[in-house]
């Protein structure tokens, strides 16, 4: 995503970037298993006009030299393009400049690497205008217009040529790592909540949130993708909602029933995640005095984040699927098994579990009660529930 920026302005961010590669390899564990996929898709699929282009942009090799003695790579990888949300539209789309006739004898100025990246993603806004809007109000537009010189613009967090809808939260990290530490001071169990809620979440305060059940795989320790050319998803998820009124718990566990079809020994389970309703508004980032942190936003009955819950996996170019569940699916008995991975203490409807956060609180301790303990915990308090459940039908029966 990040292969196709200048190392000269950016070195530090990448820099960055690839330490957390190995820092944070839990946290990217939770990454589509496609982003470490090998960029190997064929060029064929590209216009005449953009094989072209490649012609001379598509090897490594050929430079511009800027003022200062930096230069700048003229390299574009060609399979990448191809593989992109961009390949149909062509280069010309977004360098409309380009005149084959003049181009490459009449060189054009450009004075830095920076200068030209932040004047090229004003083409970005012209068929994205929402994202754009959106990204305007940003801290990081404000920084950007204040003159910081590391504040990301559009191509930083998505790439230029090699764009797809996969989610760009994991550049967060790559230039945020020493951030992650100060989240520590004031929050338990900070890595936890970092793997379980998304930045934006907590970053984009005016935005929806939602319970995200994303599918993972335990076998291969990653999240579910749809095989290519296979798009089932929706269609099962569909056909298993039978009043078409959203996932209930029963139609849940038929659905994960479904797909674990042909898997025997490690089935594909549920991971409850905190996300945005609707991705783009991650672009509504205030800064750190606006963001949340009052616990009570989560941690409490009938929180806003649990009041929409879907179930979701990958389509295979990284988009995220998702089909409406409704939001006692996660309080309910019958889905402990696809959601034994997941319980937020207060926001499922666990009484017990919302003593013990109040009592972690005024402890102030900060890793407060085992993870492990708190799970004996609910699944004692779910199996009392089954008990009741159980005894109440049974009462029922003429
Ligand atoms: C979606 C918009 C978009 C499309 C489509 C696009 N480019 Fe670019 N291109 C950019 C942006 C933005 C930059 C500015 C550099 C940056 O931010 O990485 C750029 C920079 C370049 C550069 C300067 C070197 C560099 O990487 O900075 C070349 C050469 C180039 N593009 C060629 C191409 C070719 C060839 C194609 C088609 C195969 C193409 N571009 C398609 C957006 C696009
Ligand atoms: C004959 C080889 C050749 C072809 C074909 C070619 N380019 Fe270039 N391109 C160059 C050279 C050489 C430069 C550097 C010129 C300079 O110093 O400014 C360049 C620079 C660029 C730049 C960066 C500077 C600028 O002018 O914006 C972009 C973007 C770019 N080309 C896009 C394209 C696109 C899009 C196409 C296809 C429509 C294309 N090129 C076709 C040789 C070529
Ligand atoms: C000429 C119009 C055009 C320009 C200019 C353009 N895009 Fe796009 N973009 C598209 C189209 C068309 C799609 C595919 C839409 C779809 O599949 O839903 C797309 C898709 C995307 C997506 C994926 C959205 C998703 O579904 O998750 C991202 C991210 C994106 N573009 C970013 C950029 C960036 C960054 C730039 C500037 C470097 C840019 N676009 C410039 C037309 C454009
Ligand atoms: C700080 C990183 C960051 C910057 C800067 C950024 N984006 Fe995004 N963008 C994201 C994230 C995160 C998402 C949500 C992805 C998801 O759905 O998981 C997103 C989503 C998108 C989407 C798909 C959703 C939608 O709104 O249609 C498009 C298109 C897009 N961005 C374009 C842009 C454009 C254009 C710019 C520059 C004006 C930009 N982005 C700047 C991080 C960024
Ligand atoms: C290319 C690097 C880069 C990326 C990618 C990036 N940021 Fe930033 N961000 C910065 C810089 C630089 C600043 C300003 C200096 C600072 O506070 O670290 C900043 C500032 C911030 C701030 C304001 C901190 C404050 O002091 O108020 C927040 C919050 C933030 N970023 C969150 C995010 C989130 C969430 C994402 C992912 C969606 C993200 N950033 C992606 C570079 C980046
Ligand atoms: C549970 C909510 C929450 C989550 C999740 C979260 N943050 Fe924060 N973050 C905050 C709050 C609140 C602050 C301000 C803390 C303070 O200083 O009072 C903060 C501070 C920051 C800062 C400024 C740190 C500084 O130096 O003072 C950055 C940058 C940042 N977060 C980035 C991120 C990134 C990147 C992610 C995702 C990997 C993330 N945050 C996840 C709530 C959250
Ligand atoms: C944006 C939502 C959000 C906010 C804000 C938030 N949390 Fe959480 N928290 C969660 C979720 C989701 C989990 C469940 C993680 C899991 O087990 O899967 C969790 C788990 C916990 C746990 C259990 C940790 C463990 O070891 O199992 C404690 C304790 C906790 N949070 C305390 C707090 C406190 C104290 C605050 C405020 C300083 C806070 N949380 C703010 C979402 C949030």
């Amino acid at each position: 995503m990040a292969g196709s920026r200048k190392v000269n302005t950016m070195s530090m961010a990448t820099l960055h970037r690839n330490l957390v590669k190995a820092a944070f390899a839990a946290l990217l564990m939770l990454l589509p298993a496609r982003l470490m996929a090998a960029d190997a898709a064929p060029a064929d699929k590209l216009s005449d006009g953009d094989k072209q282009c490649l012609g001379c942009h598509g090897f490594e090799g050929p430079k511009k030299e800027l003022p200062g003695g930096k230069v700048l790579s003229l390299h574009v990888r060609g399979d990448g393009f191809a593989k992109s949300v961009h390949g149909a539209i062509g280069c010309t789309s977004c360098h409309a400049d380009v005149d084959l006739k003049t181009h490459s004898q009449k060189p054009k100025t450009i004075a830095s690497s920076r200068e030209y990246s932040v004047a090229m993603t004003k083409v970005c806004g012209g068929c994205h205008a929402d994202a754009l809007k959106q990204n305007e109000t940003s801290v990081h537009a404000m920084l950007l217009a204040s003159g910081n010189p590391s504040a990301p613009i559009c191509t930083d967090c998505h790439g230029s040529h090699a764009v797809t809808p996969k989610t760009a939260y994991d550049t967060c990290v790559g230039c945020h790592l020493a951030a992650m530490d100060a989240h520590r001071k004031w929050l338990p169990n900070a890595g936890l909540h970092l793997e379980v809620v998304s930045c934006a979440a907590c970053h984009a305060p005016a935005a929806q949130r939602m319970v995200d059940l994303r599918l993972y795989d335990g076998a291969t320790k990653k999240w579910v993708a749809e095989k290519e050319g296979k798009p089932e998803f929706e269609k099962t998820a569909r056909a298993a909602d039978t009043d078409g009124d959203g996932l209930d718990a029963m139609e849940l566990r038929k659905l994960i029933g479904q797909l674990n079809r042909d898997e025997a020994a490690q089935p594909k389970n549920l991971r409850g995640r905190i996300e945005l309703r609707i991705g783009g508004e991650a672009h509504q980032l205030s800064g750190k005095s606006k963001a949340i942190k009052d616990c009570a936003i989560c941690h409490r009955q009938g929180a806003e984040p649990f009041q929409n819950v879907a179930i979701s996996i990958f389509s295979a170019d990284g988009k995220p699927l998702r089909y409406k569940a409704q939001k006692e699916v996660l309080g309910s008995v019958l889905s402990v098994d696809s959601l034994r991975e997941f319980y937020a203490v207060g926001g499922t409807r666990n009484i017990l579990l919302d003593i013990l956060l109040v009592l972690a609180v005024l402890a102030g301790l900060t890793v407060p009660i085992g993870h492990q303990v708190l799970k004996i915990i609910v699944k004692g308090e779910l199996e009392r529930a089954a008990r009741q459940d159980k005894a109440a039908k049974g009462r029922d029966q003429p």
